[in-house]
């Protein structure tokens, strides 16, 4: 247990993530011009609370990268799926990356236009795949021989053609969690680059398959660029061989993957990679290659906070403990990957701090939001879990039988219910006793 000490949050009152649609006015916490102070005690806690704006500001930085040049932008919706998100991004002019039939029937639900749609996954059921051909999806990112063989069936028998993209393994470390790392050989993504040219030709010659492109994803929350132009460069190769066997490719998928600030790191800017990759594509000679990019938490991640109440302050021998309504089934990132979010008072007090375990109600050891924190709390304040935007709500579930929060969207100092808090009667909806 550290002594008290002068309250830091109090006096810097700033963001570690460093958005800047989430920001401090008069002492309170602010999504663009709503307090959320008002928004935990208007909807309760725990509460997702996603920006609009920061939305379209992420969604420009890659227009912005990308200029004139031919590029689809496939949201990676497994990020956020919620519809109203999806809306948002329809609109702006997205395409959408989706890895279930779920996601395809939110896709369509939010009025998307399915010719933007790939269809990525390792496991894609046959109920999947006539689905997404009925709805006349891109393409499918196919990851094996097996399902290659599987999407030719279903397509013949529903007398379809299905367009394929090759999902290739470049086998390139993307520098990141060996969790959310999906490029290197012993990952279960992907066809092995050097088993491509053979998986290309026997696509070629199978009917209600009509091959047209190359696909790879190598990680998440990727900030250097270097792993992206190493798959780069071996994707072209492949291309190379690809055009002597007489496959011709229409595009060229990078995937995903660009990480955010949650921390100090330093991200790494759509413009940064698009320069260099645009450059390469002209050098190599295939600046007439449609180029699809499938970015989730870049567009997601720090537009979206999650806000939490503080139930009891526990103060034990070994560590001052911060019980808040959220938990692990809320926000399963800090216990499923260690990862790091920080964690702002909604109102900072010039009270003495101490450092706190912000943890939750959940019977779990690993049931922890953060770690360590320099916090002057008292209970019932209300806390903001940042860069939750990303793989939060999606990941969420009623494990301890806790109903998901709801989730709130901010337009300047409007806010709009997206997502009602779950019910106690919805736990137990479509459960049934014995005869
Ligand atoms: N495309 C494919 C084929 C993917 O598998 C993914 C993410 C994306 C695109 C989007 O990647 P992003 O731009 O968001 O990095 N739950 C983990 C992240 C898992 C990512 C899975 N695949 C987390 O919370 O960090």
């Amino acid at each position: 247990m550290t002594a008290p000490g002068p309250n830091p949050s109090a006096t810097a009152l700033s963001t570690p993530a460093g958005s800047p649609f989430f920001n401090y006015r008069d002492g309170t916490l602010f999504a663009e011009s709503v307090s959320l102070a008002e928004l935990g005690r208007a909807l309760g806690t725990p509460l997702y609370v996603y920006s609009r704006a920061a939305l379209a500001a992420a969604w420009a930085s890659y227009q912005e990268a990308i200029g004139t040049q031919r590029v689809l932008v496939c949201y990676g919706m497994k990020a956020n799926s919620n519809l109203a998100v999806l809306k948002e991004f329809a609109r702006l002019g997205s395409g959408f990356d989706i890895v279930s039939g779920g996601e395809l029937a939110r896709v369509l639900a939010a009025g998307a236009d399915p010719a933007k749609v790939v269809f990525s996954g390792v496991g894609k059921q046959a109920w999947e795949m006539r689905a997404a051909l009925e709805a006349g999806v891109k393409c499918f990112n196919v990851e094996s021989v097996p399902e290659l063989k599987r999407l030719s069936q279903v397509a013949c028998e529903m007398s379809k053609t299905a367009a394929v993209s090759l999902r290739v393994n470049p086998d390139v470390d993307a520098q990141t969690h060996p969790y959310i790392s999906t490029g290197l050989k012993e990952n279960k993504f992907g066809i092995a680059i050097e088993d491509a040219p053979a998986a290309y030709q026997l696509a070629s010659s199978l009917p209600g398959i009509s091959v047209v492109g190359v696909d790879c994803h190598i990680g998440s929350q990727i900030t250097e660029v270097a792993p992206y132009l190493d798959a780069l460069d071996k994707l072209l190769k492949l291309i190379d061989q690809l055009t002597k066997l007489g496959i011709k490719l229409k595009h060229l998928d990078l995937g995903g993957g660009l990480g955010i600030r949650y921390d100090d790191e330093t991200p790494l800017a759509p413009k940064v990679l698009l320069d260099k990759v645009f450059t390469q594509l002209k050098a190599r000679g295939y600046a007439g290659l449609e180029l699809v990019l499938e970015p989730g938490r870049s567009l997601v991640g720090n537009a979206g906070v999650l806000l939490t109440t503080v139930q009891y302050l526990k103060h034990a021998d070994a560590r001052n403990f911060a019980i808040v309504d959220a938990a692990m089934n809320d926000l399963m990132r800090p216990a499923l990957y260690e990862a790091w979010h920080g964690v702002l008072p909604v109102t900072p007090r010039n009270d003495s701090s101490a450092l706190y375990d912000v943890v939750g109600p959940v019977c779990e050891s690993a049931d922890w939001l953060a770690r360590a924190r320099q916090l002057a709390l008292h209970e019932g304040d209300i806390l903001a879990i940042e860069s939750a935007g990303a793989y939060g709500f999606v990941m969420a579930g009623n494990y301890n039988s806790r109903p998901r929060p709801a989730e709130v969207m901010v337009d300047g100092d409007k806010y709009y219910v997206v997502r009602q808090r779950e019910m106690l009667a919805d736990l137990i909806r479509g459960e049934s006793f014995l005869p």
